[in-house]
């Protein structure tokens, strides 16, 4: 289905239901085909505002956030044509139009940010409200602000907006204090268009940012030392069109991996970057899990019983943060005690209390560190995704589950995860949605 290519805030929305109720206790097996990045899918559509030319992306996930992306886009002057069935986009900003984001939209996510990069290099001019997103802990823009402001911005901060302006930034020298993921990104396509050569030291190198490097090098931009805390780009006058595929989802991939061996079944995930996974099939195999992959082809499943470890949080390649929640769903599972040091957010294991109405043993040791002990049996119950990843863990726990378990406020999970019950229902699990 194509949807209307008409400017304004109407991308209708993937479904409406709030619950997902599932019944424990069904090894899943099967094939599943892991579908594009997110996180990747939406500084790829942002950095379409760096050019006039016409952009396509392949390999779309179809999901609440990037139809907040199409939207965004749009009403800053971007012809916009999604389709679904193909999961393709089609963005085409020969003029932008506007250059002020519409908080109704930048609240609804953080990713919304990663506009201000391209619109500022490229119109010399960005007003936009503090974005908004998973509640997380704190989530400052500091490091992208501070970034725009050595490379020549003026920027006007006013009651909860950023009104920035710059005839034409000029390259800079920039320390990241810390590794920002979107902050690397917003930087990074700003600088492609600046007058003269920018660095980033202290860069983030998430896969995400390594894949929208090389679509930005597609386009012309001159960049060396992507996927190292070491960035160089060489500003250009202009950037081309692109043509491109979206690389595969590592954090649905994982999620599906973790679900494969908490329900003792044997899962093939299709389409995987081995390189992209490794931080968890490491802590998979250390557990107890079985992997063998063949090309992009990545089997996983239990070999016998889990064991305790410890997890810790850390940007790429460390353990990632967005497969936390779901990784503590298998260590209530494994014999012994785990822990977890949560070391990227500083709020996100208010997860945990939910975990435990489903009978987890789970001790808060403070708001980044918890310990885990098990086996422990868990138990149907009704439960609340927090945002998007509280929301899959908590789906997982009920894959665990003795009898029903209801997932509510899963709104947070249709921002990340596209069609969720449909696949797990491909794989055997008794999910459904009401
Ligand atoms: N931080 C600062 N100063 C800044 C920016 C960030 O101190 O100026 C701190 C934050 O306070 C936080 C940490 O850095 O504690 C991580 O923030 P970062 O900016 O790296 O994360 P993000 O860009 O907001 C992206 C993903 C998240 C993912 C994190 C970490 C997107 C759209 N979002 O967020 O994904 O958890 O990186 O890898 O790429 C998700 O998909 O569910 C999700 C939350």
């Amino acid at each position: 289905m194509t949807l209307s290519t008409t400017r304004g805030i109407n991308t209708p929305a993937v479904n409406s239901a709030r619950t997902i109720v599932t019944e424990g206790g069904t090894p899943l097996t099967g094939e599943i085909r892991i579908g594009g990045a997110k996180n990747a899918a939406l500084p790829m559509m942002a950095a379409a505002l760096l050019t006039d030319e016409p952009c396509v992306l392949e390999n779309l996930p179809i999901l609440e956030d990037i139809f907040v992306m199409v939207d965004l886009l749009r009403f800053l002057g971007a012809d916009v044509e999604l389709d679904t069935e193909q999961h393709r986009v089609r963005i085409h900003a020969a003029e932008l139009a506007n250059r002020i984001a519409p908080a109704e939209l930048v609240e609804r996510m953080r990713a919304s940010f990663l506009v201000s990069g391209p619109v500022l290099a490229r119109a010399g001019e960005m007003e936009t409200p503090a974005p908004g997103g998973c509640k997380l802990g704190s989530r400052p823009v500091d490091v992208d602000v501070r970034g725009f402001k050595r490379m020549g911005a003026s920027v006007y901060v006013g009651d909860g907006f950023y009104r920035m302006t710059a005839p034409r930034l000029e390259g800079a020298d920039l320390y990241m204090d810390y590794p920002s993921h979107t902050g690397t990104e917003n930087l990074l396509m700003a600088a492609t268009l600046a007058r003269g050569t920018t660095t980033i030291a202290n860069a983030a190198s998430e896969p995400e940012i390594v894949a929208l490097g090389h679509m930005l090098r597609e386009m012309g931009a001159r960049i060396e030392g992507i996927g190292t805390p070491y960035i160089t780009v060489k500003g250009v006058e202009r950037l081309r069109g692109f043509h491109t595929s979206i690389l595969p989802d590592r954090l649905e991939a994982g999620t599906f991996a973790i679900a494969s061996v908490i329900t003792g079944g044997e899962i093939i995930l299709n389409r995987v970057n081995e390189r992209d996974m490794l931080p968890l099939t490491h802590k998979l195999r250390e557990a107890g899990a079985g992997i063998w992959w063949s090309d992009d082809l990545m089997m996983v499943r239990p070999r016998g019983k889990l064991e305790s470890l410890e997890i810790q949080a850390l940007p790429f390649p460390g353990f990632p943060t967005d497969l936390q929640a779901a990784f503590a769903v298998l260590l209530t599972q494994a014999e012994g005690t785990s822990r977890i040091f949560e070391r990227v957010f500083n709020d996100r294991l208010r997860y945990t209390d939910e975990l435990k109405k489903l009978g987890a043993k789970i001790t808060l040791v403070n708001s980044q560190e918890a310990s885990i002990t098990g086996p422990s049996p868990l138990r149907g119950a009704d439960v609340r995704a927090l945002d998007i990843r509280s929301g899959a863990c908590l789906i997982l726990a009920g894959l665990v589950a003795e009898g029903e378990t209801r997932v509510h406020d899963i709104h947070h999970v249709r921002r990340g995860y596209e069609d969720i019950v449909g696949r797990f229902q491909q794989l055997g699990a008794r999910i459904r949605y009401e």
